[in-house]
């Protein structure tokens, strides 16, 4: 009988030894601000006032895209982030800008992930846009280094 009490106790004690808390240094799984290279560009820049919040990228972005797009999340139209590299990968860069001037002409000529974009889109035309390449760029310089606003205290 003492046996079954002794042994029972140490398969407990095995037990609560498992179940403690995990060693966190071993164990990171969390997103670890410190070692995300870009986000703490992005702090640094927050504090010396050149953040992207303040480029010629986001202002062409406010004056021509923001009624529709955001840059993470869908609205009139698709979240923008990643934008170019689905072009690439489904038509072309050339394509890409197009798309942005004249979106209607891309659609015609009859590339179809802009035909599938549309459809998707419920067939919403994206206005024309007087902007040239190098506008596209920085609105995509902006689009790319965009972080949603958090609280930052420290
Ligand atoms: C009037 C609303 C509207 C405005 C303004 C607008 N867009 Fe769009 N955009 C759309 C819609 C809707 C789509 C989805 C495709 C479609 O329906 O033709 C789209 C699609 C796109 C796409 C393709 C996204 C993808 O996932 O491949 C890009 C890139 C894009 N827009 C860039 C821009 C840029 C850059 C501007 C500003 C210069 C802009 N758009 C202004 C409505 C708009």
């Amino acid at each position: 009988m003492k046996v079954i009490v002794y042994l029972s106790l140490l398969v407990a004690l095995g037990f609560f030894a498992a179940c403690g808390p995990p060693d966190r240094k071993s164990n990171q799984v969390f997103w670890d601000p410190d070692k995300d290279t870009a986000w703490q560009e992005h702090l640094a820049q927050q504090k010396n006032g050149s953040s992207v919040e303040t480029s010629e990228g986001k202002k062409l972005f406010d004056m021509n895209c923001a009624s529709c797009h955001f840059p993470d999340k869908d609205m009139t139209g698709p979240a923008l982030k990643g934008a170019r590299e689905r072009w690439i990968e489904n038509s072309s860069e050339e394509n890409f800008y197009a798309f942005i001037q004249n979106s209607q002409n891309v659609i015609k000529d009859g590339d179809s992930y802009a035909n599938e974009l549309f459809r998707r889109w419920n067939n919403t035309v994206m206005t024309p846009h007087n902007v040239t390449k190098e506008e596209i760029d920085k609105i995509f310089d902006y689009v790319e280094n965009f972080f949603p606003t958090v609280a930052v205290t420290s």
